[in-house]
């Protein structure tokens, strides 16, 4: 049986990647803060209905000392780095901790995994924020970085630091330089999840207006389900390599709300409002993928479609909205 460590198992991806790799028979641990061990039913939500097939050990990214004790303690094949500082505007209010717990965080895995098993696969968790402000769409792995944000940076920083033990230490390190993906298990402040939270609400009665920033922006949605997929393709390659992961299709922030307001019968421009406040410092304009390497080396295809992935967002948003829940 083989053996795998998720880091970050508490978080949308981590939650999908844990079943896809329990459906095929892997034994799998993660890594969770000590308060969420004492508070299991809020802070374990999305995998409230795998505990008892995960091993899960105390752990913070902040600490190499919590991490190399994992470590010391069991041998993994496959060790998937997902825990971090993930919502973008927190990191211009906070970028100190975003960096150390992206950046520092990820020395710390890479180091404790060259100290106690460096022959194990290790899988980063790059993003498409890397790009930022890109110099070409579509992006690929070869378009240059330039982030915009001290979380794109934390990112980046990172991400070559997963390349540097590739080539420093021989180590089975790849990066997936994933594009935006969502799920009903999006926290509820990505706009995603905020749109489809929101047109729920206001459907139901419970609220009238939804206040977004910048709804001209564009992303290459998908859905987390198929991308974690893409993760665990990347490891089963002889050779580690870094791969971008994303539909090929961009929409804008407005299209995702005509979706999202249509799918419950209303018209977004007659509740969406743009507040400055959710405005970033420094914005990203487009981002978009082209994955053909992955397609083509790994045999990954994306299977939502954009307008099937938001509706499956508003129908879960509506059922808890219905149930009078958060
Ligand atoms: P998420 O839902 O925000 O989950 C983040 C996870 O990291 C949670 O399990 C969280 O634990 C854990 N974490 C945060 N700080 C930690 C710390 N100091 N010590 C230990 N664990 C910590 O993120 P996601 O959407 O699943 O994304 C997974 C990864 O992919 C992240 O690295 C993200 O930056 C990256 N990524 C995401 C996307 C996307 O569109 N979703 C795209 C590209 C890259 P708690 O539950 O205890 O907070
Ligand atoms: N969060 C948020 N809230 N974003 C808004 C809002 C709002 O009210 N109004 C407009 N937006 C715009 C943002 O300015 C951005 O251009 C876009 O919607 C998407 O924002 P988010 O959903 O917060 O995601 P993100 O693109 O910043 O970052 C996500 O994707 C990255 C990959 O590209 C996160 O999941 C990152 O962790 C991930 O790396």
């Amino acid at each position: 049986m083989r053996r795998a460590l998720i880091t970050g198992i508490t978080g949308q991806d981590g939650s999908y990647l844990a079943e896809h790799l329990l459906s095929l028979g892997y034994e799998v641990h993660g890594i969770v803060r000590r308060i969420a061990l004492e508070d299991p039913g809020h802070r374990m939500k999305r995998i409230a209905h795998l505990l008892d097939d995960l091993v899960l050990h105390p752990g913070t990214m902040e600490s190499y000392g919590s991490i190399v004790s994992v470590l010391a303690q069991q041998r993994f094949d496959e060790c998937y780095h997902l825990a971090a500082q993930s919502f973008v505007p927190e990191s211009f209010v906070d970028g100190f901790s975003t960096l150390n717990v992206n950046t520092t965080g990820t020395h710390h895995v890479l180091a404790a995994l060259r100290q106690t098993q460096p022959e194990a696969r290790f899988y980063f968790a790059g993003s498409s924020e890397m790009f930022g402000r890109a110099r070409e769409v579509p992006q690929r792995e070869s378009t240059p970085f330039h982030p915009r944000s001290p979380y794109g940076i934390s990112k980046l920083a990172a991400y070559w630091l997963t390349v540097n033990h590739r080539e420093a230490f021989g180590m089975h390190c790849s990066s997936g330089i994933l594009f935006n993906h969502e799920s009903p298990r999006r926290p509820h402040e990505f706009v995603s999840r905020k749109i489809t939270r929101g047109a729920a609400r206001i459907a139901s009665g419970l609220e009238r207006q939804l206040a977004l920033g910048n709804l001209d922006a564009r992303r290459d949605w998908g859905h987390a389900a198929d991308y974690v997929r893409a993760m665990h393709l990347m490891l089963q390659q002889d050779a580690p390599a870094d791969f971008v992961v994303g539909t090929g299709r961009s929409h804008s922030v407005r299209d995702l709300c005509a979706v999202a307001f249509e799918a419950v019968g209303l018209d977004y421009r007659e509740h969406v409002t743009v507040d400055p406040r959710f405005l970033r410092p420094a914005e990203v304009d487009v981002l978009e993928a082209d994955a053909s390497a992955a397609r083509d080396r790994l045999g990954w295809e994306p299977t939502y479609t954009f307008e099937g992935m938001v509706r499956e967002m508003v129908d879960a948003d509506l059922a808890t909205a219905r149930a009078g829940a958060s």
